[in-house]
């Protein structure tokens, strides 16, 4: 199973951890990269400080890779964190809402890659010519903030694209080895994957998250700018339909994300000892795969079991060819 987006990020299986933003922490990270994934910190909820301190922890734990998304930064405080990743020992910056050129060669100078979240194929094209060296095609299936073009759609455009320049990782809604077979058979290099490892031990929630994970059916989740100003994808909710009917218009982002916070709708990035956590009205990013997640597994063997997953389906691919 290996493919060149190992080679490029010095690693066993082709499966990334995404950077959830208030998920993965120093332990989801850990036991990803250990495992032999890649596991990337999502620091778009951590102050500088705390970012520095999830890299430090994440290194006391694992000796494998590791890389660190940051959803956006104010400007000049972009460069500064990247200076800090490349200090921590991280081999890739992954940028979730668009990176500048500027940032993209300091990350270069750094010896950091290049990461970036594409929803669409002009956005992978932009970000290959502006030198990222992997792109994530991003479906609408995918938990988090998210466009309108499904991952079948999506990835097989986007690898036709720039697939001859940059690896293609594929996200949206993958919980198992057969979503990275199928990946992999629309010509991506690997696999992106946040929502399913969610529900592991290791995942960093507030208390319901993961009942919510466990209980919610495929058609649980909806796209809505309640909680950040931004289409975002999220387990729906009795705040979400109030606020769809209300007709009501979110603050641009980051703005919706100070109000909900501020009203006490979001507490990504806290804990199971975190108060005022009420399911029916809290932000919780998730994808459509959902409804096929009914166990908490640990994230180490999550990785494993999706690699022996994928073999035995590239094995029933095998025989059917040869029928
Ligand atoms: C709880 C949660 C938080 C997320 N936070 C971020 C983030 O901070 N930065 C980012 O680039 N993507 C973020 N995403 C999107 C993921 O990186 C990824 O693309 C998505 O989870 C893949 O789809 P899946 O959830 O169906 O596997 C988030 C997704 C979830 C579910």
């Amino acid at each position: 199973m290996r493919t060149r987006l190992c080679d490029l990020l010095e690693i066993e299986h082709p499966i990334m951890l995404a950077g959830m933003g208030g998920v993965s922490y120093n332990r989801l990270v850990a036991a990803v990269s250990d495992a032999g994934g890649y596991g990337c910190l999502g620091a778009s909820v951590m102050s500088h400080d705390q970012m520095v301190e999830e890299m430090t922890a994440t290194r006391a734990l694992t000796d494998k890779p590791f890389g660190v998304d940051l959803l956006t930064a104010a400007p000049g405080d972009m460069e500064a964190a990247v200076i800090a990743i490349a200090e921590a020992g991280a081999n890739a910056f992954v940028a979730g809402l668009g990176v500048p050129r500027k940032v993209v060669d300091l990350c270069h100078e750094l010896g950091l890659l290049v990461i970036n979240m594409c929803g669409r194929v002009n956005h992978a094209i932009d970000a290959v010519d502006a030198g990222c060296d992997i792109v994530v095609a991003q479906g609408t299936e995918a938990g988090g903030h998210t466009g309108r073009v499904a991952s079948f759609a999506l990835i097989p455009q986007i690898v036709d694209a720039v697939g001859d320049r940059v690896p293609v990782v594929a996200a949206g809604a993958i919980n198992d080895g057969r979503g990275l077979a199928a990946a992999l058979c629309l010509g991506a290099d690997g696999v992106w994957i946040g929502t399913r490892f969610i529900a592991t031990p290791e995942a960093r929630t507030v208390t319901g998250y993961k009942d919510r994970l466990l209980s919610t059916d495929s058609d649980g989740t909806v796209v809505t700018r309640a909680y950040t100003g931004k289409t975002c994808r999220v387990i729906n909710n009795d705040y979400v339909a109030e606020f769809e009917a209300s007709g009501a218009m979110a603050d641009p982002f980051p703005g919706q994300v100070i109000k909900t916070f501020t009203e006490g709708l979001n507490h990504l990035g806290g804990d199971e000892d975190t108060l005022g956590v009420d399911p029916t009205r809290e932000f919780m990013p998730a994808g459509q795969g959902i409804g096929g997640i009914d166990e908490l597994v640990p994230a180490g063997e999550l990785v494993e079991r999706i690699i022996a997953e994928a073999k035995i389906v590239s094995g029933v691919l095998e025989s059917i060819s040869s029928n």
